[in-house]
Parts: C-alpha cells; sequence; structure tokens
C-alpha cells in the first residue's frame, strides 16, 4: 500500500479568528489553552513576497492579494517582517518612524486593509517590532547628532567619548554584529571630531538607551498604536540586547562571535530586560483576543530562553538551538528534549523554526556537512530536499508552535550563486565578503509563469530586487499546485492534518519509543487520536515493524503486513 495524502483534501477556509480562549485549559494535559500555543506562523518577508506595483519591490497590497493563498496553505497567522519607513540599511530593520509604513511597501491604510483581510480569512497578524536601535534618520537621532554634544536626546541611544589622548579610540572593545566596531564616531557641529555612539549592528542602526525613560514610553505608545489598528501580536527583534551593562565593560580578549550565543555577554540577555516584557505584557493582556509577543532571543541554553517567557513575560521565543541542530536523530532528540523541558516550568509553548530571513533555507543547510547558519554552497540538492521534507514533517509534529519561512513550502533552496553586486545585506559589506550571505534566503517567491520574476510582479520580464535563478520556474506555486509529489502539497497536506487531528501540535510532551541508531520514534496522544511519528535521519533504509496507518510521508512510504521500510532521510506520520 502507498499512501500520500498530499491529494486527499485540501483545506476547507479556516473560520474567522475565534474569541480569546485565555484561562481555559487543554482537556488532555491540563496546560493553559491559547491559539498561539500550537499555531503555526508564517513569516512574510514583504520586499521578497509579492510585488503589486512592478517596482520590483515586494509590498503590502501584494501581500494582501495573496491572504488566500496563505489561508489554503493551512497557517494559522502570519508575521510581517518591518514594513515601516526606513532607509532600508538592514531591509527596513533600521526604522526611522516606528508608526508609518514605507512608501515602498505602501500606505498605512494598506496595513489597515491587510490587517482586516486576514482578520476575515482567520488569519491573525504578528508585526515586527525593532526596539533595540533606530535608524539613524529617526528624528530622535537626527536632532541628537544636530544639537551636538550636550543634547538632551543624546542621552537615549549611547553616545560616549572615545578613549586615547584625543578620544580617537572607541569607548570600549564591543564588536558589531555584523562585523568592525560596534562604535562610530560623531562630527560635532563645527567639524570637530566629537562623540561616539553604540551601534550592535550596522553603523546606520544607533542602539537605544533603555535606562532613558522615554525610550520606554515611545515603545508602549507604539505597541499600543499597532495593537489599535488590530494587529494579534509583535515579533520583539533582538530581544535580548535591549539592556546593556551598566558601565559598558570591555568584553576582554574573548572572541566575540564566537561567543554570540554562547555566553552571557555585556550587552545581550542582561536580566534586566525583563522587567521591560513585564510591562508589555500588561499592555498586551489589556487588549481582546490573545495578543502576543515572541521574542527573538538568542541566548546561551534553553534555560535561559525560558526566562523571557515566564507567565508574565512574552507568549513565545523563538527556538534557535532547533534551527542549529544538525540532521542527526540523537542531536534531535536531545534538542527536543531540553527544548519541552525548559518550557514546561514556565508553561511556556515550546516553537520550532527551521528557516527565517536571516540563515541559510534548510533545503541548503542539509545539502551541506553541518557547519552553521550562513552557507554559500550549493551542496547536494536532492539530498538538501529530501532532508528538508522529513524535517518539516517532524517539526510538525512536535507540541507547541512552528514557525515556517515563506517559500519553504515550495522546497526553496538558498540562492548561493548571488553576485556581489546584488546583494544588500549589510553584513556581506562589513565583514569583507566573508560572511552575510542573507540575501541568498531573501530571494523573491516564484509564483507562476515561465519568465522571471515569475509571477512575483505584475509583468513578465519585469524587475526583482534581487534576480530569481531560472530553475525557480519549475518551482512556483503554479507548477507545484495540484502536484501530489511537490512540495507544496506535502506542506497542504501536512498543515491540514495538523488541523483536524489535534494530538499534532498539542501538549508538552512526546513519548519516546525504541528506535535503531538514526531514528526517531515518538508517540503523540489526545483525545482525539493519537500519532507515531517516525524519522529517519541516516542514509540507510531501515526495516521495522509498521506502528499504524500511514497518514503522511515525506517520501514515498509502504507498509504491507504490518512491516514499513523507513527510506533514508524520511518522516512518516501513523495514525495508531
Ligand atoms: C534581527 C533581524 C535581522 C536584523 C537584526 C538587526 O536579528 O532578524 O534581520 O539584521 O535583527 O535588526
Amino acid at each position: 500500500m502507498t499512501q500520500n495524502l498530499a491529494d486527499a483534501s485540501r483545506p476547507a477556509a479556516a473560520a474567522p479568528a475565534p474569541a480569546a480562549a485565555l484561562g481555559t485549559a487543554d482537556a488532555n494535559s491540563g496546560e493553559p489553552r491559547g491559539w498561539w500555543r500550537d499555531a503555526v506562523i508564517y513569516q512574510v518577508y514583504p520586499r521578497s513576497f509579492a510585488d503589486s506595483n512592478g517596482d520590483g519591490m515586494g509590498d503590502l497590497p501584494g501581500v494582501r492579494s495573496r491572504l488566500p493563498y496563505l489561508r489554503d496553505l493551512g497557517v494559522d497567522a502570519v508575521w510581517l517582517s518591518p514594513f515601516y519607513a526606513s532607509p532600508q540599511a538592514d531591509a527596513g530593520y533600521d526604522v526611522a518612524d516606528y508608526r508609518a509604513v514605507d512608501p515602498m511597501f505602501g500606505t498605512l491604510l494598506d496595513a489597515d486593509a491587510l490587517i482586516r483581510d486576514a482578520h476575515a480569512l482567520g488569519l491573525r497578524i504578528i508585526v515586527d517590532l525593532v526596539p533595540n536601535h533606530s535608524s539613524d534618520q529617526h528624528e530622535w537621532f537626527q536632532r541628537a547628532l544636530r544639537e551636538g554634544p550636550g543634547s538632551a536626546l543624546r542621552d537615549r541611544y549611547h553616545f560616549r567619548p572615545g578613549q586615547g589622548t584625543d578620544g580617537e579610540l572607541p569607548p570600549n572593545d564591543w564588536e558589531s554584529i555584523f562585523g568592525g566596531p560596534a562604535w562610530t564616531r560623531t562630527t560635532n557641529p563645527d567639524g570637530t571630531p566629537g562623540d561616539w555612539y553604540l551601534h550592535l549592528f550596522a553603523p546606520e542602526q544607533p542602539d537605544f538607551d533603555w535606562d532613558h525613560p522615554a525610550v520606554g514610553d515611545e515603545f508602549r505608545s507604539i505597541l499600543r498604536f499597532w495593537l489599535d489598528m488590530g494587529v494579534d501580536g509583535f515579533r520583539v527583534d533582538v530581544a535580548h540586547g535591549l539592556v546593556k551593562a551598566p558601565g559598558l565593560p570591555d568584553l576582554g580578549s574573548h572572541d566575540q562571535l564566537k561567543l554570540l550565543g554562547n555566553d552571557v555577554m555585556p550587552f545581550f540577555d542582561q536580566d534586566g530586560v525583563h522587567e521591560i516584557y513585564r510591562t508589555w505584557r500588561r499592555i498586551l493582556d489589556e487588549y481582546p483576543g490573545e495578543r502576543i509577543a515572541v521574542a527573538e532571543a538568542w541566548t546561551p541554553t534553553v534555560e535561559r530562553t525560558a526566562n523571557y517567557v515566564r507567565p508574565d513575560e512574552l507568549h513565545q521565543a523563538f527556538n534557535f538551538q532547533y534551527l542549529g541542530t544538525s540532521w542527526d536523530a540523537a542531536e534531535l532528540r536531545t534538542v527536543i528534549d531540553t527544548s519541552l523541558a525548559a518550557m514546561r516550568p514556565v508553561h511556556a509553548p515550546a516553537t520550532w523554526v527551521l528557516s527565517n530571513h536571516d540563515v541559510t533555507r534548510h533545503a541548503t543547510r542539509f545539502a551541506n556537512p553541518p557547519g552553521g547558519t550562513q552557507i554559500r554552497e550549493r551542496g547536494d540538492r536532492e539530498l538538501g530536499l529530501r532532508r528538508a521534507r522529513a524535517a518539516t514533517l517532524l517539526m510538525l509534529a512536535l507540541p507547541g508552535s512552528a514557525y515556517l519561512y515563506q517559500g519553504e513550502e515550495l522546497g526553496l533552496p538558498d540562492v548561493t550563486d548571488l553576485p556581489d553586486e546584488v546583494r544588500q545585506d549589510p553584513s556581506f559589506f562589513r565583514a569583507s565578503g566573508q560572511d552575510g550571505f542573507r540575501d541568498g534566503c531573501r530571494v523573491p517567491l516564484p509564483w507562476s509563469g515561465e519568465q522571471a520574476p515569475y509571477g512575483f510582479g505584475p509583468t513578465a520580464g519585469g524587475p526583482s530586487w534581487l534576480p530569481q535563478p531560472a530553475e525557480w520556474a519549475g518551482l512556483s506555486v503554479e507548477v507545484q499546485t495540484g502536484d501530489p509529489t511537490s512540495t507544496l502539497e506535502l506542506y497542504r497536506s501536512a498543515l491540514t492534518l495538523r488541523r483536524e487531528h489535534p494530538a499534532l501540535g498539542a501538549g508538552t510532551a512526546v513519548t519516546w519509543l525504541d528506535a535503531p541508531a538514526d531514528v526517531l520514534v515518538f508517540r503523540r496522544d489526545s483525545a482525539a487520536g493519537s500519532f507515531v511519528c517516525t524519522v529517519n535521519t541516516g542514509a540507510e533504509p531501515v526495516r521495522m515493524t509498521a506502528p499504524g496507518r500511514i497518514l503522511l510521508a515525506s517520501t514515498e512510504a509502504v507498509a504491507v503486513e504490518g512491516e514499513t521500510v523507513l527510506a533514508a532521510n524520511s518522516t512518516i506520520w501513523w495514525a495508531v
């Protein structure tokens, strides 16, 4: 018997967003329940999703026009990367006005229409909030520069005199995440060299000083602005960075980049950040409908990540430990166990993510030997896609909330051979081309047609801000729709099943069953039924007793007379 449910049942239109369920408990686990606890949240990177006006840059009307696609895909919510007024020094993560839409993306009216349409389709909208730094074009920073030393506005950022005889050396030894020093020297209004300012990222992204009360006041007001617009939540950019250690102490002789995410830094994961999130949680809770916030917090351990999602703080935090795990059964089992264990005491759902706009797409990571999240090699495409499909089914069978990044449902690889002259990632330039390959996962999506931009923009032959590879004609939504072997139909089937069967996604635990090396077998139970998920991360097929009836498989799967062969690099969902 060969089963592939890819063409069996397309998801029905989702009901409008249900009313708040806060305070209710799951009948099986007794855990608190809310829409976000097992939500599948799809990241839209607006500049690369859909371009309505043909200027080569995606925009909000483009996103709006494709909402039915996202509804049909079966996701619960859409997270939009920044679309605010911005000079785009870091693709919009440099915000000049937090309450305005950049004309490149549309208008506030477009944002309003997008939120309304999404809600009418039963989709929730999460927007990005960038509180660690602003753009250097932000009014506060511009005034701070213009008014010179002594300007009260300077206290809202980290301005410091330099070291050395003439202040010619930076105030401390911190490095920018994008390469080079984390400080840039200003020029005084009279033309003399002035103080330095801190920027953990690009020089165009000065860090706010969260010790200044005006900064907190401003962000509480920005939260309310977007909550009043009707958004369902926020993704908090660099949530671990807002508070710096008092006195901005030197790091010492450590290799800073190696330490990132592995140790507590004087500028990351300082305990003081949590008080900020407590005040935000109180604001979110004032609004009806369970508005949420998810932390982008790169912390040394999942235990420290759990601090961000204590009951009076944020709702979720990205699980970057999971994203960084290789395609290896033992390593996956360990990270799944530690993630679930870390979240249980704080009653927060675990989250799972394989790709986003900052890392090499998982189809390309898994096509290469393990080696971090910035990969420039094409690797073995077929192997990468096969593992990526298996990894996705594993992720979607885990308890908690899952994040998808636009285009992974098409099995898109990273574009590893972008010419240097089209690249825009600021870290590529600051790292002298040794790092910063994030443009490779940001190439505009192929929707339809034979000719670039493949339906991304309205006109065949029209522009796209990054060039799409010719082979993407064969990966478009149009080509994959209705093809039961396509990755798009695999995602659609998986998300349909996840909605139909609460045992997938719900709860806080998995039950591991005996499995040979390179294989994971776990069981999920709920009142609505039980599931077994089998994953073979190895290069050899494995014969085993079939645990039940095949529901969905990442690759051709057969169960005959109670026996099955788990193909190499594959995942199967079983009803038991
Ligand atoms: C976050 C964003 C990334 C951005 C950085 C600085 O890590 O995800 O894209 O470059 O913050 O804002």
